[in-house]
């Protein structure tokens, strides 16, 4: 596929986030602390839209996947066993002149300290250390000592949770092979890489499944969850055009890892992973079995024993945030006015629909919108907007991506219908009052795809 750049930067889409309280820099009073975000109102709603789908998807509608929330600081023996104490690092260089530190592997996509900035190494007075591993967790101490012996860690993935417990949940869940374990929570990286908004943060909210199969069915279960993973990003709304599929090459993939395919997405800094799916075949309960004495195996019922081997795929939140954003914003002009506008599938938009009295001094108009979405609001997210000329309330719900919006006006006084505006076509119609809430429902459950898909 071409390397053609998304159009829209990601300068512009940390501006639209700031504009309209989707993600404020962290501590900014403070200066802030670099990769490191804070959600407004739209950014959790929104947020919360993604993670819920993806449950959905991932365990409501299924009958072989169950929930887990495994506790965030685990015994650090987890971590030994995992490797991640020993090799989940990332392999850095110092600048002795400017004092700033890069990733070694990605010198060429950095900047130096000097002005003007060029690439670290570039400049006759760079002056670069050897590459020396730096582990990528974040230490802290348990109980009231600080010494080796309290050492704990964030957890850097969700995974390991799901792995030390198969054995409770596999007994208890009554689950037997294929089956998998879903967890949406908080992992930590100390990422050296700053930059580029949410895409690499401190702190992210993982969403990870890890399938647990028949050793011989493995690389059937990859192949099937590489194209479930690809196909629900698809349902989101997400361009095909700007997705694909790479395979990592044996030097790239992890240490846990037998295959892994990147499902990637065209962000405004290139093609990047969004999701990762990999083959970890028995790697962490054989690890976990030889470091706990706890043997995490199959017993199928003739007696055969067998470790299980996974297939897992992992994905953030905020990566998944960004693409959406970056695939939904759209400029344009119409009639003699600019507008931004954020083609959210409807349901992964913050506000499913706004409720507008054309005339908000109008007490029939006031009344009636007021009593409209007072009704909705019991069912979906919707906003009532009183403030401003209407050309202004509909440009503000189209920014935060609002599918839908209810105009109360003077014919609503005559004959109790109201005008409903569609975000992306700018079409409007009338519906009788009364029939808003099913309109709305049965809008939400229908399918929806980019009218800026090619
Ligand atoms: N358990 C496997 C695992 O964690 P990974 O490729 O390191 O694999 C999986 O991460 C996914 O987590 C990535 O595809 C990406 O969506 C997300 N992710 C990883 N590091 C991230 C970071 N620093 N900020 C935001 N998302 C991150």
């Amino acid at each position: 596929m071409a390397e053609t750049a998304q159009p829209v930067t990601m300068d512009t889409i940390v501006s639209l986030c700031r504009r309209r309280g989707f993600v404020f820099p962290s501590s900014e009073i403070y200066g802030g602390l670099g990769s490191t975000y804070d959600y407004g109102h739209y950014g959790v709603l929104t947020k919360n839209n993604i993670r819920s789908l993806w449950f959905r998807a991932m365990v409501q509608e299924r009958d072989d996947i169950v929930a887990l929330d495994s506790a965030i600081i685990l015994n650090p023996r987890v971590w030994e066993a995992s490797g991640h104490v020993a090799v989940f690092t990332d392999p850095l260089v110092d600048c002795r002149t400017c004092k700033l530190r890069f990733r070694a592997d990605q010198l060429e996509q950095a900047s130096c300290g000097r002005k003007p900035s060029k690439r670290p190494g570039e400049t006759p007075d760079c002056d670069l250390t050897e590459p020396r591993q730096f582990n990528l967790m974040f230490e802290t101490h348990v109980g009231a000592l600080q010494d080796a012996s309290s050492l704990a860690y964030l957890r850097p993935e969700t995974a390991q949770g799901i792995f030390v417990n198969f054995k409770n949940v596999a007994q208890l869940a009554r689950r037997k092979p294929p089956f998998g374990i879903a967890q949406v929570g908080k992992s930590f990286r100390n990422e050296i890489t700053p930059g580029n908004f949410l895409f690499r943060v401190l702190e992210f909210e993982h969403m990870e499944m890890e399938f647990f199969v028949p050793p011989a069915d493995a690389t059937e279960w990859f192949e099937y969850w590489l194209e479930r993973r690809l196909a629900w990003h698809r349902s989101l709304g997400l361009r095909d055009e700007n997705l694909r599929v790479r395979e990592h090459d044996e030097a790239e993939r992890s240490h846990y890892s037998s295959a892994t395919s990147d499902i990637e997405y065209l962000y405004p800094i290139g093609w990047q992973e969004l999701e990762g799916v990999a083959n970890r075949g028995d790697f962490d309960l054989t690890q976990h079995t030889q470091q706990s004495g706890t043997k995490l195996e199959w017993i199928d019922p003739d007696g055969n024993r067998y470790t299980p081997h996974v297939i897992e795929p992992a994905v953030s939140i905020e990566r998944i945030f960004v693409a959406l954003l970056c695939d939904a914003y759209h400029e344009e002009v119409v009639g003699d006015r600019e507008r931004v506008v954020l083609r959210l599938h409807p349901q992964v938009a913050p506000v499913k629909a706004a409720i507008l009295p054309l005339v908000p001094r109008d007490e029939g108009m006031a009344t009636r919108a007021r009593a409209l979405y007072e009704e909705l609001r019991l069912h979906h997210v919707v906003e009532h907007d009183e403030g401003g000329q209407i050309g202004r309330r509909y440009r503000r719900q189209d920014e935060i991506g609002t599918p839908w919006a209810f105009t109360v006006d003077e014919q609503t006084l005559e004959d109790e219908t109201v005008t409903v505006r569609d975000r992306d076509s700018l079409a409007q119609e009338r519906l009788p009052i009364g029939g808003v809430r099913t309109w709305l429902d049965d809008a939400l459950r229908r399918g929806w795809s980019s009218p800026q898909s090619d």
